[in-house]
């Protein structure tokens, strides 16, 4: 897929039934039994673009009637999602690729300041033993992301990929100057943040809206 015309470092899916879902989880008359659905599936759609630069090894495979010569992904796998929302994206990624390994970054935006606040970081060691997903729905003013690809680099990860549902030009562009190698994965790119730093149009506060706690 290419990169969007505006950013260089996004790559924004514009499949059908992608917008089809994103549609309906930012429709506020869906609740969070049906949002966690969404945004669950819309992940395990996503992932097969993350993952198509992934290494992959030659492997000689017998089937029942002959050797067959296959690829076989070679590196340990690690998937990080930013608590509380990207617990709902990390499942759905999970999904498609059970095998990988799951770190555990917590933070909030403190309301006054939007500045991310810390709160956990459960991280694998060996992080540059392969691809990082950092997983997240909202990219608003790109603190919070920014911050916890520092946290993955001082962890020691060297390929780390972002997948968000929403991201506002504002977040892209603060990636663009922190994380320039970054490559950042979304359904959306959005207008603008307002001036409480909400996504517009967006879906209103991920982590209420899948955990029913707005
Ligand atoms: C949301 C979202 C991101 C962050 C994005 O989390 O899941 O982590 O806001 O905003 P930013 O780009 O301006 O940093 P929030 O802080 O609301 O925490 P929660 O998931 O626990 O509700
Ligand atoms: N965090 C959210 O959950 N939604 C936004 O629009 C911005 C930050």
């Amino acid at each position: 897929m290419a990169t969007h015309p505006k950013h260089p470092n996004l790559i924004v899916f514009d499949h059908p039934l992608i917008q089809h879902k994103l549609t309906h989880l930012r429709d506020r008359e869906t609740g969070f039994r049906a949002c966690r659905a969404l945004m669950f599936q819309i992940a395990g759609l996503m992932v097969y673009e993350v993952t198509r630069t992934f290494p992959s090894e030659r492997v000689t495979i017998q089937t029942p009637i002959e050797p067959f010569e296959g690829r076989r992904i070679n590196a340990k796998i690690t998937v990080v999602p930013v608590l509380r929302a990207g617990l709902g994206m990390a499942e759905g990624v999970l999904d498609a690729m059970p095998e990988a390994r799951v770190g555990h970054i917590g933070l909030f935006r403190d309301e006054e300041t939007l500045n991310p606040i810390q709160y956990l970081s459960r991280l694998p060691k060996d992080l540059d033993a392969g691809p990082v997903i950092l997983v997240d729905p909202m990219l608003a003013t790109g603190g919070s992301a920014s911050k916890a690809i520092a946290m993955l680099k001082a962890a020691g990860a060297t390929d780390i990929r972002m997948l968000c549902l929403v991201a506002s030009p504002e977040g892209v562009q603060r990636l663009a100057h922190d994380h320039p190698e970054l490559t950042i994965y979304a359904a959306a790119l959005d207008r603008a943040l307002n001036e409480h730093g909400y996504i517009m149009p967006g879906l209103g506060d991920a982590g209420d809206r899948l955990y029913g706690t707005g």
